[in-house]
């Protein structure tokens, strides 16, 4: 299928948020295996830790919307989690696929020849930020020579907290629209990238992060129109629940 955009993502600038969470239920290895079979070369996924420092691949701070299982993160087990369905709210055609491990998932990346934009979720039950960026670190060493890895936060210390321990990995700084500050958040980091609510791009904003070589990329569209005045003003890639919409 092509699209009828004359300009738009490169095949490595369009991630598949929450995996291809239009087609498969979000943060699942169904999205993620419906990504690659879409063409996509990256994902988007989000983690946060169980009470027993568990790190698993999940948006929210508990398990109700998005399995058959209740409770806050914090108050679950690797062993509470196992036997919850996760796709069956999505599509009865998913039933039985698990909430994963962030290991799990790198796993299958590998499998798939697939890179992660792994973002790192805040959540008031965490113990501390340096245990979650450390579970972070040890699950992506298990990564395979081909699995590209970029973090992203809407918390400016856990990136830097991970830029300490992983300094060669790209920081991609989440906003719903840009601070005044923006280019001193982004030295403290240090990133040269931000993820934005593509509600808030301007084409003025565009131009300055391109003078500044701050790379620029939108979540979450799903609507290559949106979007079409933004890749000649400096746009970079694309996070969207349909990565077919853009791959072209
Ligand atoms: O990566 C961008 C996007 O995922 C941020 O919002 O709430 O979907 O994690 P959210
Ligand atoms: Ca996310």
């Amino acid at each position: 299928m092509t699209n009828n955009y004359h300009i738009g993502p490169s095949r490595d600038e369009v991630q598949a948020h929450r995996g291809a969470s239009a087609i498969a239920p979000e943060n699942t290895l169904a999205a993620f295996r419906a990504a690659a079979e879409q063409g996509a070369r990256w994902v988007e996924l989000d983690v946060a830790l169980l009470g027993d420092d568990t790190l698993v691949v999940i948006h929210d701070d508990s398990v109700d919307r998005t399995t058959s299982g209740r409770g806050s993160l914090g108050e679950l087990t690797a062993a509470d989690i196992a036997s919850l369905d996760a796709g069956t709210w999505f599509d009865p055609k998913f039933s039985g696929e698990r909430l994963p491990t962030l290991s799990q998932v790198i796993a299958l990346l590998g499998e798939l020849g697939l890179s992660a934009n792994v973002e790192i979720k805040q959540h008031k039950h965490h113990k501390s930020l340096d245990h979650l960026v450390h579970a972070v670190q040890a699950a992506i060493a298990g990564r395979s020579a081909d699995t590209g890895i970029m973090i992203s936060s809407f918390d400016p210390q856990a990136l830097a907290a991970m830029h300490a321990l992983e300094p060669d990995l790209e920081m991609a700084m989440l906003w719903w629209s840009p601070p005044a500050d923006w280019q001193d958040v982004l030295k403290a980091i240090p990133s040269r990238t931000i993820h934005m609510n593509y509600k808030a791009l301007s084409i003025a904003l565009l131009e300055e992060t391109s003078r500044n070589g701050v790379k620029v990329r939108a979540w979450t569209s799903n609507n290559p129109v949106e979007l079409v005045s933004f890749w000649g003003a400096g746009l970079t890639g694309v996070i969207t629940d349909n990565p077919s919409l853009f791959l072209g």
